[in-house]
This record gives C-alpha cells, structure tokens and sequence, in this order.
C-alpha cells in the first residue's frame, strides 16, 4: 500500500492507494471517527459490485452505515438528488461528526462530496473513488459540487475529504473505455509536471492499459502526489492549480458542443491536448518532435485525436470556448506546454491560430 498525504494544514489527509483497500475502509474510518451512524453514497453500477463489501465492512468496524444508491451517470449531479440524499440523511439522525462515503466514480464523489460540505455546514467526507479517472483526479483536491441544466459543476464548494482510499482492485471491473478516458489524465501530469514520468508512460503504456497491478499502483500514486503538490501550492486555483487544465480549454468547449453524449470527458481532453500541443509548438517554442510524442502516446492509448466538425461547428466551439466558466472577459485562456513536463498557464491565444488547429483536429 501506498500513501500520499496532500498537506493543507490542519485540513491535511492521507491518500492510500493499492490492492484490497476496500477491505480496510471500517479500519481506516475507525482511526478517524467514533462508532456512529453514517452513509455510503454510491451509484447503481458501483453499488452491485461493491456496496455490499463496503457497508459490511463498516459494520465490522462498529459503524452502523447505511447505503444511498443513485442513478449510475453525469445526470446524477443534481440538486435534486443532493436534496434526497439531505433527507435520507436527516431521517437516520446522522449528526455533525458523522460522515459521508463516496464510494463510486467522479460523479458519486463530486455529488457526495457537496452533499458533505452543506449537510449541517459540513460533516465528515471519506473518497473511495472506482474510476481511475476519480483515483487520480477528481478525488484529491476538494472540488466538489453539481450541474446545473445551464452548464456542468455551476454549484460546488472546496471541501477537502478525510481520507481517500484508491482501491485499485475495482479497476478490474470497469469498463476499458472507462480505463482509456482516465489515463487521459494520466498523460495530462506527465506533460504538465514530469517529463520523466511522460518517459515511463511510452514504456509502460501497454501495462497500464492491462491493469497490470504494480504499474497502476506506482502510477496512481505519482498523479496524486502531483495533483496534491499543486492543490497544496494552490488549493482554491488563484494561479498554478490552473495548470491541471491542460486540454481542458477545447476539451470542455467538445463536450459542450457534443451536448456531453458523444465524447467521455477523458476522450475529449485527449483531443485537447493534441490541440494544445499543437497550439504550444506555433506560440511557445514547443517542439514539434514532442508534439508528435504526445500525438503518439495518445494514439496507443486508444484515445481520440480529432474529432469532426464542419465549419459551422468549428465556431460553435470557438464561442463555446469564451462561454467556459473559466475563461476571462469573454477570452479562453490556454494551458501551453513549452516542453515536457513543463506548461505556462493563463495564455492568450491570437483567434487565428486557434481557428487553424481547430481546422486541423476536425
Ligand atoms: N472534483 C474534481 O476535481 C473533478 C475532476 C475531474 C472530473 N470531475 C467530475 O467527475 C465526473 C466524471 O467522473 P468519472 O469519469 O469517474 O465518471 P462516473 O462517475 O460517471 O463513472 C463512469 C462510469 O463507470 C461506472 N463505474 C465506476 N466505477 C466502476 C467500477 N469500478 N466498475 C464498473 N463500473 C464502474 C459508473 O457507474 C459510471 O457508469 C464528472 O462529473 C466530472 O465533472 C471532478
Ligand atoms: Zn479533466
């Protein structure tokens, strides 16, 4: 077993990744919270695997859980259900220094979490992410929250979990294309963070993509330690945690435009970064044999690296661009590689170039 501490003070916690970890959530939970009611959150896919184990093994350790299951789905993250989950929760008596278990994938931790942060102005938060998109992202760094029907994660908070365990087991069960969206991800940190690790990825791409266990494990870990570097420098993304949006500019414009059916958010960050890279060897020097590294690595992770747009859909994702919550005054600011391992974030980007790799990624 692993462990990553991401260091936020005394809001600081452990991140443990490895095999069987689920095995260990009572134990684990026993360290940090006295024996109680509390709640497992979870979705319908997650909940038949593993709910069972989960709510088992906090009995064992003297917990008297109960389990919410949702909708498996993006759709999920609503106010809606928070609010059911606010009621289940008040009807159990859960109290303040009791806790909610996400035990799912970025949806279920993202929705659970805001549910943990608001629930008599925040109890208790424990991430057991399934996805490897949830183990490496979106469970470390206290992002959490819920769509609106006018755009995604409108409603959220900063609320940082006590505990995360990455039980990488539950990988075996998730669906590859599931596996291939997360390690879109894992490309990110290496090209944003850590060329060396972007080395070991054109080595161990194949392994990766097996489930081979000591691979993933050591591979999980470093994402974290990235992402809790950069939280820890940068927990509220006044600058830095910026850099963990690399692809994301024209990957959230695709999403957009695609209505969020057509492309996993993984899938549509894979197209981002090749348009980034691209857009980086055009403004900032970045190499064109490493842009065709990154192209490459991509493409042997099975991921996308373009995707069709006529004309008129080459602008709708330009406006889509300056829409995004992130953008400023009406202009998309870009994550630019200047080589790899290293990015400049907050990058203006001339309309004409960006139209051109837009053209060229259709
Ligand atoms: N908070 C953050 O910092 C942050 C960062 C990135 C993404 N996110 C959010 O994460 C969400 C996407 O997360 P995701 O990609 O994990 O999607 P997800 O939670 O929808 O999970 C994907 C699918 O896999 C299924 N699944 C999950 N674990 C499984 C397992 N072990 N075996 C079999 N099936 C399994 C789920 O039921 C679902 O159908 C988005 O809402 C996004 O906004 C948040
Ligand atoms: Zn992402």
């Amino acid at each position: 077993m692993r462990v990553i501490k991401v260091e936020l003070g005394e809001r600081s916690y452990p991140i443990y990744i490895g095999g069987g970890l689920l095995g260990l959530l009572g134990d684990k939970c026993a360290k940090i919270f006295e024996p109680q009611n509390c709640v497992v959150i979870t979705d319908s896919n997650v909940g038949r695997l593993y709910g069972k184990q989960a709510i088992e093994n906090l009995s064992a350790a003297g917990f008297s859980p109960f389990l919410i299951t949702l909708p498996a789905g993006e759709s999920t993250k609503s106010l809606r259900n928070v609010e059911y989950c606010y009621n289940h929760i008040a009807q159990k008596r859960i109290e303040r220094r009791s806790f909610v278990v996400a035990l799912g994938g970025g949806v279920i931790g993202d929705l659970a979490g805001f549910v943990a942060a608001t629930y008599m102005r925040g109890i208790g938060f424990v991430q057991v992410p399934t996805t490897l998109l949830a183990q490496v992202d979106s469970s470390v760094g206290g992002k959490v929250g819920i769509n609106l029907k006018y755009g995604k994660n409108l409603v959220g908070s900063f609320y940082q979990p006590n505990l995360v365990l990455c039980d990488i087991d539950t990988l075996n069960t998730l669906p590859e294309r599931e596996l291939r969206a997360g390690l879109s991800e894992v490309i990110k940190y290496a090209v944003i963070y850590d060329s060396a690790m972007f080395n070991r990825l054109e080595k161990d791409i194949e392994k990766l993509l097996n489930n081979e266990p000591k691979t993933v494990a050591s591979v999980i870990a470093r994402c974290c330690q990235i992402k809790a570097e950069v939280v820890a420098a940068d927990e509220k993304e006044s600058g830095l945690r910026a850099i963990l949006n690399f692809g994301h500019t024209i990957g959230h414009a695709l999403e957009a435009i695609t209505n969020y059916k057509k492309l996993l958010h993984g899938e549509a960050v894979a197209i981002g970064q090749v348009a980034a890279a691209m857009i980086g060897a055009m403004v900032c020097n970045f190499n064109e044999t490493d842009v065709q590294r990154i192209k490459q690595l991509i493409k042997r992770t099975g991921l996308p690296m373009c995707y069709k747009l006529d004309e008129a859909s080459q602008k709708k994702l330009i406006e889509a661009m300056r829409l995004d919550k992130k953008a400023s005054g009406g202009e998309a600011k870009f994550v630019l590689p200047t080589k790899i391992g290293t990015v400049k974030f907050g990058q203006k980007v001339p309309v004409e170039i960006i139209e051109k790799v837009i053209n060229d990624i259709s």
